[in-house]
């Protein structure tokens, strides 16, 4: 929901922040003429836009047309053959980055490794032919249930070659969320791991993994990584590890020939009802959006030392640790663990340790930063750093003064990116070397991007009116579907408004033409700048025997952005206690992962609901946020529901 009290405080933002002239004359993009000039262009003219783009990549063959469009569908580069894991890393080969890192790789116990693009090529072979070995092939789908390891990446990388998509499911869910995913997109194998590093402990992947394919019947291999070296449980038959298989492979692997919109991969994200979505995302368009936008908004050259802190198991480490900055033939840094291990410095030592230029990371890490104290970064050399980022979920312009002053010494331009799953890359945001910034917002739209900002009617509302944040043409790395659901697709995304895509942000447009996202305006939760949907948190509460009925909201939290509040009805008495408190909490880890762990619980006789039986979370929204006054309440049925529910906050 758009909060009123955010609204304000954006609206006072006056401070502006131009790129200086010498980040401007060495940017790719040095100026707002030429960013406009090429924005025009990638409006006007698109094909001839996107087919400069296109022609930076090896095709089998080539396409014929650039784009092919019937609402909601669209295909890009018609008839074209190609193959990202070849543009990531084969194409290189020829050239002197040969030799060049493509992935540094930090554990978190403090190991590292360095792969060059020739070597990071090889071993994606080598998977790639060990994968068909256990009978994997194109078009099978293939979760990849691991921590952030580079054997993550060359997984990710080796599908991609034959063809086979790829599922990342986040090393943080549990095994009843990774067996909801395995199930939907009926997966053939997975590919995890003995363990992951997480803040010293060990991760038991691999014991997830088999309680979540207990059942599932598509899946006939699992392959897993040695990491942690803690003892697991072979099936025979099923599993194999990694490294045997990697023994006996061959290095030969050409990369197979793909049809442009074959589906590169599966990624599952929320929404408002139901289970967890399944995006799917395909081939050509995909590349040149992640390229294009790697390029221009990182401002990313070949000197760079370029890190992105996000996790693979979100779309942002797929397109902006793996795809966008290997197309580039970029060094692109990835780190197994969590920020405050061993202690709130890590972050800072890494970018000492590697010399980071670019630094990408979300605004929940920022506050926490914030809140961990100036020491830790002040303590650190970061004079390296020359690009700051952020995506996720709104930045505060408080953090964005603390990130522009603290971390990026008052030299650095910060990008605000907004963009989605579902979008595929990065679609409005600032230029670096052009765009002037201002806290809080992520400026204009990237090439070849139409947003708009609209009244349900689809009416675009004038310069500082809110609405509904859409696009009003189809981009190349855009969402082609939801996974064996199409009309799902239709009806989530272009159904709302009329023509256009729907994003399900509410947004405000200033005088200058600058988005500023406000948030949600349907019941997606953004904690930590991860989405979850209230939906899912209560249907895994209500799937315990002892719960009659719940009802979840999202409310204000000082570091995560937003938090789950939840009110339970539980069958029988409604006791406050702090023992079932924590075992229904538990219950909900277990079911879906820590990332839902509510932080309030309330147990109560019954939820406010309007006269046709729909909860009412704008009110819970309210109370649990302590509000004073609570918002209308003309649709309530039973007011006296209200009245109890504040008497138990008051109590
Ligand atoms: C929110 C993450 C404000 C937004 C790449 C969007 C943002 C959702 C920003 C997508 C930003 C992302 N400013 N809000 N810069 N970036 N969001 O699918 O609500 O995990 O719809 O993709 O995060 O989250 P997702």
């Amino acid at each position: 929901m758009v909060d009123d009290k955010q609204f304000d405080t954006l609206l006072q933002e006056k401070r502006v922040f131009r790129p200086s002239r010498d980040f401007s004359k060495q940017a790719h993009i040095t100026s707002m003429a030429q960013y406009r000039e090429m924005y025009e262009e990638s409006i006007k003219r698109p094909s001839r836009f996107w087919t400069k783009v296109a022609n930076n990549f090896h095709w089998f063959k080539k396409w014929g047309k650039v784009l092919e469009w019937s609402e909601p569908h669209a295909k890009w580069f018609v008839g074209g053959e190609t193959n990202i894991s070849y543009n990531c890393l084969d194409r290189h080969l020829t050239t002197w980055r040969k030799n060049k890192a493509a992935i540094i790789w930090e554990g978190e116990p403090g190991d590292s490794r360095i792969l060059t693009y020739q070597e990071l090529h090889r071993e994606v072979c080598k998977f790639a032919n060990a994968m068909r070995s256990v009978g994997i092939r194109k078009g099978d789908r293939v979760i990849i249930y691991m921590p952030q390891t580079p054997e993550a990446a060359i997984a990710m990388l080796a599908c991609a070659r034959i063809g086979a998509p790829h599922s990342v499911v986040f090393a943080g869910f549990s095994a009843n969320s990774l067996r909801d995913r395995i199930d939907d997109c009926r997966a053939k194998a997975v590919l995890t791991a003995d363990g992951g590093f997480r803040r010293g402990n060990i991760v038991p992947l691999k014991k997830n993994a088999d309680e979540a394919c207990k059942g599932a019947k598509s899946i006939k291999k699992m392959i897993v990584l040695r990491r942690t070296g803690n003892k697991v449980t072979m099936k025979r038959g099923r599993d194999h590890w990694y490294h045997d298989l990697m023994e006996n492979a061959s290095t030969d692997c050409p990369a197979a020939r793909l049809d442009s919109e074959h589906p590169l991969y599966i990624l599952y994200t929320s929404g408002t009802t139901g289970k967890p979505k399944g995006i799917m995302h395909t081939t050509g368009g995909y590349m040149c959006g992640t390229y294009l936008t790697s390029k221009y908004v990182f401002d990313l050259k070949d000197e760079d030392t370029y890190w992105c802190t996000a996790d693979i198991g979100w779309v942002t480490g797929h397109s902006y640790i793996i795809y966008g900055p290997l197309l580039n033939g970029a060094t692109s840094v990835m780190y197994e663990g969590a920020p405050n291990h061993p202690d709130p410095g890590r972050f800072w030592d890494i970018v000492e340790k590697y010399n980071i230029n670019i630094f990408y990371t979300a605004p929940t890490a920022i506050r926490a930063f914030m809140k961990w104290g100036d020491d830790h970064p002040n303590g650190r050399d970061l004079s390296s750093l020359r690009l700051l980022g952020t995506v996720g979920e709104p930045i505060n312009p408080e953090a964005w003064m603390w990130y522009h002053k603290v971390i990026g010494g008052e030299r650095c331009p910060i990008v605000d990116t907004w963009w989605q799953t579902e979008t595929g890359a990065i679609m409005i945001t600032p230029l670096p070397g052009a765009t002037p910034t201002k806290p809080g917002t992520a400026t204009l739209p990237f090439f070849g991007i139409v947003p708009d900002v609209v009244t349900k009617d689809g009416v675009s509302v004038g310069p500082e009116g809110g609405g509904l944040l859409v696009v009003r043409k189809p981009w190349p790395s855009m969402l082609r579907t939801i996974w064996g659901d199409d009309a799902r697709y239709k009806k989530q995304y272009w159904s709302d408004v009329q023509g256009c895509y729907f994003t399900g942000d509410g947004a405000r447009r200033d005088k200058d033409g600058y988005v500023w996202i406000m948030g949600r305006v349907d019941d997606v939760i953004n904690i930590s700048g991860h989405r979850l949907g209230t939906m899912e948190v209560e249907s895994a509460l209500v799937a315990n025997p002892d719960v009659a009925e719940a009802a979840c909201v999202g409310i204000p939290h000082e570091i995560k952005g937003e938090c789950i509040a939840a009110f339970v009805t539980m069958k029988g008495a409604n006791r406050k206690n702090d023992k079932l408190e924590k075992k229904l909490k538990e219950w909900v880890v277990k079911e879906i992962g820590a990332i839902a762990r509510p932080d309030y619980m309330r147990f109560t006789d019954a939820l406010p609901k309007t006269r046709s039986g729909k909860i009412m979370r704008r009110l819970l929204r309210d109370i649990a946020s302590g509000a004073d006054q609570v918002g209308d309440t003309t649709t309530l049925e039973d007011i006296s529901v209200l009245q109890s529910l504040q008497q138990y906050q008051d109590e």
